[in-house]
């Protein structure tokens, strides 16, 4: 690989993480992949408010089964590179991913925001009680009903904390991204294993070099916003991120 990228006691780092970085970990990408999940499933029906209010026991299914794999695996370098970059970093290091498989979490990483949910929270579909924490594979037809609104007389769903499409993202999230790119005396962005089709997230480059951030992606492939960046490396984020960085 050409030279390395230097971090000096001025620069803070914000990363983006996608699919493509816990792919070398045996999870499957969303796109891009004769594997990848949106090949085998339609996005509306196991991804929408929609398909969840069509066939709730479906979802459930997908989620559980999602939540069987990411139990089943482990971080890989990727991973545990950008941990010990956090630890060297502090809070001049911050990790947005819009990976919900709890990964990132088990290579060690704190200051991570789940844009996307996690696989691994549950919430009511219907009241505004908090997500909890959750990791029940829930069997194959089975459903679960949330019980305080059973406790008030009420009946309704429990769904996955999984941001769907057609839905917004937490604005807290968003703010303390956004907060965190603003604050930065001298920026750097990372975005890694990521396609760059789905907004927000794919817009945070565009936003960095507002705020007059350097740039760069670690990607497989082309990403759909690749152009954005200052500079593409090309490769395998398990295999690139180690060894990228040198800390001042
Ligand atoms: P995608 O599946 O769209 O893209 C994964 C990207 O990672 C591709 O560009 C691959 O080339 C690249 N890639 C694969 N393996 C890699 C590796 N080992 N190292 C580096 N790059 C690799 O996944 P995302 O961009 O994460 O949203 O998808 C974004 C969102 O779309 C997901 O969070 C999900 C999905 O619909 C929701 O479910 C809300």
């Amino acid at each position: 690989m050409s030279e390395k990228i230097r971090i000096d006691k001025s620069t803070s780092l914000l990363v983006l993480t996608g699919a493509g970085v816990s792919a070398e970990s045996g999870i499957p990408t969303f796109r891009a992949s004769a594997d990848g999940l949106w090949e085998k499933h339609r996005i509306e029906d196991v991804a929408s408010p929609e398909g969840f209010a069509e066939d709730p026991a479906m979802v459930w299914r997908f989620y559980s089964e999602r939540r069987a794999k990411a139990k089943s695996v482990a971080p890989n370098p990727g991973h545990h590179a950008l941990a010990s970059l956090e630890e060297q970093l502090g809070d001049r290091f911050m990790l947005a991913t819009q990976n919900v498989d709890g990964l990132h979490g088990r290579a060690g990483s704190k200051r991570v925001v789940e844009i996307h949910g996690s696989l691994f929270k549950t919430r009511c579909s219907r009241c505004d009680r908090e997500p909890f924490a959750d990791e029940t594979v829930y069997g194959h037809d089975e459903v679960p009903g949330c019980g305080r609104c059973a406790s008030e007389g009420g009946s309704s769903l429990l769904r996955p904390h999984i941001v769907w499409f057609g839905e917004m993202l937490d604005p807290v999230d968003l703010h303390k991204i956004s907060r965190f790119m603003s604050n930065a005396n001298k920026l750097l962005f990372v975005a890694a294993g990521t396609s760059g089709a789905v907004y927000p997230a794919a817009g945070f480059v565009q936003t960095a070099r507002r705020y007059g951030g350097q740039t760069i992606l670690v990607n497989q492939e082309a990403a759909d916003n690749g152009g954005q960046f200052h500079r593409w490396i090309q490769g395998r984020s398990g295999e690139v991120l180690p060894s990228l960085f040198d800390v001042e």
